[in-house]
């Protein structure tokens, strides 16, 4: 019951914020045929991304987690000329699929996907001296938000926004019985964000396609 309205719901607000889109789509079929699990954002979600980019004019975006590109694109498309993104993905077929969809989405000058497990990239990056960057998304393992919020925190700046999907995961985070890696990662995660004075944090519950989850926005002052 509850599913079936939030799809309906869904459905009525995509036809009015989040239209149809070709190259969007195409980029899902993609990660489809070649059998990705099919756990990119929302629609609806992919739209927040863009406007909290646009709405801080970010020039420069890391992402945690790029699966096959689709909220890449979403982040990548919202950039200014000249703007650039970062995505790191662990797994070479995800990868794969990421640079082509993001070719296809005409984002292959503006995206880099880097290929490896991301504790591996994000000291590579630090060490380089990538960054500040102005928007950093993480959705990658669960397990691993508490690091990557370590590492985001060092290649952010003062008016940089950290965004993390997947911080409710259908009511779990607050159900002591669930208390798997991920879960503990989150929790862990969500008691870093509290704790630091540096960051004002809320956190958004949200329901759709994916179910019910949450994704936490938090600013680094
Ligand atoms: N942000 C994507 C969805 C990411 S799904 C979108 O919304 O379109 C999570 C991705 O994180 C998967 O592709 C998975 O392979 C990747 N991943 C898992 N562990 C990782 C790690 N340690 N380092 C980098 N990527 C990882
Ligand atoms: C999973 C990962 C995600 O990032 C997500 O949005 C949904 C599910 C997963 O690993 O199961
Ligand atoms: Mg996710």
């Amino acid at each position: 019951m509850a599913q079936d309205t939030w799809n309906q719901v869904d459905g009525y607000l995509r036809e009015r914020f989040a239209p149809p889109d070709a190259v969007l789509e195409a980029g899902l079929a993609e990660a489809q045929a070649a059998g990705l699990p099919e756990i990119e954002v929302a629609p609806m979600a992919g739209s927040l991304l863009a406007l909290l980019a646009r709405a801080i004019g970010a020039r420069t975006v890391l992402e945690i987690g790029t699966l096959a590109g689709y909220s890449a694109t979403w982040l990548g498309r919202s950039l200014p000329p000249g703007g650039r993104m970062i995505t790191l993905e662990a797994d070479p077929r995800h990868a794969a699929v990421a640079r082509k969809n993001l070719a296809r989405a005409g984002l292959a000058e503006v995206v880099q996907v880097i290929e490896g497990p991301a504790l591996e990239s994000l000291p590579r990056l630090a060490a380089e001296g990538a960054g500040p960057f102005d928007l950093i998304f993480i959705d990658a393992n669960k397990d691993g938000y508490p690091a990557y919020l370590e590492w985001a925190l060092r290649l952010a700046q003062p008016g940089s926004l950290i965004v993390a999907d997947n911080v409710v995961r259908d009511g779990s985070v607050a159900d002591p019985q669930q208390d798997d890696a991920g879960i503990q990662g989150i929790r862990r995660f969500l008691d870093a964000l509290a704790a630091n004075p540096r960051l004002q944090t809320s956190v958004v519950q949200t329901v759709g396609p994916k179910g019910y989850d949450g994704i936490s926005i938090s600013l680094v002052r």
